[in-house]
C-alpha cells in the first residue's frame, strides 16, 4: 500500500509524524521515533520569550524577572526551566539532524514581528528542512481589531519569509472570525502550509484559594472534529499543505484527517501516553484498513471528505447544525446522548 504524501514540498513516505513537543530534546527517543517510523520530525519550539529573555540578558547581565522590563516576563517559566535555550536549540537541530535521515522540521513561537524572527534563519542554518511557525495569541485587549491581528500575523510570515528559503508552516488556533481569508493571507504572505490547530491549556481556578491553576491535560479523539471540520474547508481552497494536530491518537483518527484533506497528521498525546512505538501501529492500522477498503493509495483516499467540491459549503455547513440540534427528541430525555 502506498501511504506516500506531499507535504510542504517533502515527500513523504506517510503522513505520520510526532508534532512540536519535549519528546524530541532527548536523542535517544528522537531515534526511537525514527524507528517507529515517523516520517519526520518536529521539532520542540524556541519561544520568543526565551530568546528575547536571553538576549536581554547578555546585554544587560541580569535576571530579566527583577528588573522593570521584565514584569511581562515573569509570567514565563525561567531561562532555566526551558529544556533548551536558544544557542541550545539550535545545536539540538543540529544533532537530530545528524540522528535521523527523515525531514526535520524547526518551531518558532510567538507573536510579535520582531528581531527574534532572526533565530528562522539560524534554526535553517542548523539544517532544518522546514519551519513551523507557532502563533499563540490570546487577544484581549478591546482596542485591537481581529484585521490587526490578522496583518501581523501575515508581516510574520512575510519577514520570515525572506529570511530563510525553507518551506514555512503556520500552526494557528481556531479563532479567527475568517479562516479561509486568513489562510489566503498567510498563503500570499509567503506559508507553504497551515497546522490545524494548536490547544489552549485553559487554566483553571481555585476558588478556595483564589489563584489560577495552570493544567496541561492531554487530548482526546473528540477534540479532532474541530480539525476535521476546518479541514475540509480549507482543503482544495487554499494553495498550502494541510496538517492536522490535536486529538489524533488512533487509525481510525488519522485516517478522518487525511480524508478531510490532511498531508501530514501530527501526534503528541498519544506518543507521550503510549511511547513511540504508538506511530508504528497507527501505521499499520491505517494501511490496514485502506487495503480491507480496496484503496488503491493514501492520495485516493486524500481530500475524498473535503468539502472542495461542495457548491455551497455555508449552507452545508449550515445545514449540518440545524439537522445536529433537530435531531433531539423527548424519548431521549436523560439518556446519555
Ligand atoms: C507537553 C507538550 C509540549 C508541547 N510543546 C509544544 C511546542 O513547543 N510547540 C508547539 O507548537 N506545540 C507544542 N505542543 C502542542 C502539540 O504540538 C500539539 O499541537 C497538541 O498537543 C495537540 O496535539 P495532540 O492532541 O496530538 O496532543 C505541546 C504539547 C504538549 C502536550
Amino acid at each position: 500500500m502506498d501511504l506516500s504524501t506531499s507535504y510542504l514540498g517533502l515527500e513523504l513516505e506517510h503522513p505520520l509524524m510526532p508534532g512540536a513537543s519535549p519528546l524530541v530534546d532527548d536523542l535517544d527517543a528522537v531515534r526511537r521515533l525514527e524507528d517507529a517510523g515517523a516520517s519526520a520530525i518536529v521539532m520542540h519550539s524556541l519561544f520568543e520569550e526565551q530568546i528575547i529573555g536571553d538576549e536581554y540578558r547578555r546585554v544587560a547581565d541580569i535576571d530579566v524577572h527583577e528588573h522593570a522590563f521584565g514584569e511581562a516576563l515573569s509570567y514565563f517559566p525561567r531561562a532555566s526551566e526551558y529544556p533548551l535555550g536558544p544557542d541550545r536549540y539550535l545545536e539540538q537541530v543540529r544533532a537530530v539532524r545528524e540522528a535521523v535521515s527523515v525531514p526535520v522540521i524547526g518551531s518558532l513561537n510567538g507573536t510579535t514581528p520582531e528581531g527574534w524572527l532572526n533565530y528562522a534563519h539560524l534554526i535553517e542554518q542548523a539544517g532544518a528542512h522546514a519551519l513551523e511557525l507557532n502563533f499563540y495569541y490570546v487577544a484581549t485587549d478591546p482596542d485591537e481589531t481581529g484585521g490587526v491581528i490578522e496583518h501581523r500575523l501575515a508581516e510574520i510570515v512575510r519577514i520570515v519569509r525572506r529570511r530563510v528559503s525553507v518551506p514555512i508552516a503556520v500552526k494557528l488556533s481556531p479563532f479567527f472570525t475568517s479562516l479561509p481569508h486568513l489562510a489566503r493571507q498567510l498563503v500570499e504572505a509567503g506559508a507553504d502550509g497551515l497546522i490545524l490547530f494548536n490547544r489552549f491549556y485553559q487554566p483553571d481556578i481555585d476558588p478556595e484559594k483564589l489563584e489560577t491553576v495552570p493544567r496541561l491535560h492531554y487530548s482526546t479523539s473528540d477534540e479532532l472534529l474541530l480539525r476535521v471540520r476546518w479541514l475540509a474547508i480549507l482543503s482544495g481552497r487554499v494553495r498550502a499543505s494541510l496538517a492536522a494536530t490535536g486529538g489524533v491518537h488512533t487509525s481510525m483518527d488519522a485516517i478522518k484527517a487525511v480524508m478531510a484533506g490532511a498531508h501530514a497528521v501530527q501526534m503528541v498525546a498519544a506518543l507521550l501516553r503510549n511511547g513511540p512505538k504508538h506511530l508504528a501501529v497507527v501505521r499499520r492500522e491505517m494501511q490496514h484498513w485502506l487495503e480491507e477498503g480496496e484503496y488503491e493509495s493514501l492520495r485516493q483516499a486524500q481530500g475524498s471528505m473535503s468539502l472542495e467540491r461542495s457548491p455551497d459549503p455555508e449552507a452545508f455547513e449550515r445545514g449540518n447544525y440545524v439537522r445536529a440540534l433537530q435531531s433531539w427528541r423527548p424519548s431521549r430525555f436523560g439518556t446519555p446522548t
